[in-house]
């Protein structure tokens, strides 16, 4: 069983930003970079730590590349695939992110969040 957690202002979110909301005891980022929006679990894969570490910043400083600003890990923004760092290989987990009727949403499924 899924639900729909609807995520205000993500269609206003700028190019470059990042919205932070946390869903149950999770927390996610949602990402714009060209023109496209996506969804992750901010957790870093290499100790499991929220990738903004106390600043709403998630790009690296020329926006290529999410960074997890703790030990400077870099993910592709397309897949969350970690290319530099002490996690290289690993992956964020991508959220179920979806639109209906102009509103975003992400999908979370009952007892745990939608992500892959
Ligand atoms: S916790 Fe993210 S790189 Fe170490």
């Amino acid at each position: 069983m899924f639900y729909k957690h609807l995520i205000p202002n993500a269609q206003r979110l700028s190019e470059g930003k990042a919205l932070h909301f946390k869903v149950n005891q999770s927390e996610f980022v949602i990402i714009k970079q060209k023109g496209e929006l996506r969804a992750y679990e901010n957790r870093c894969p290499h100790q499991k730590r929220a990738l903004n570490c106390y600043t709403e910043e998630i790009f690296d400083e020329d926006g290529d590349y999410i960074k997890c600003h703790h030990h400077g890990a870099l993910f592709s923004p397309n897949d969350g695939q970690c290319i530099a760092g002490p996690c290289q290989g690993k992956n964020l987990k991508k959220a179920t992110l979806g639109v209906e009727k102009g509103d975003f949403y992400i999908l979370i499924g009952e007892g745990s969040p939608a992500v892959a």
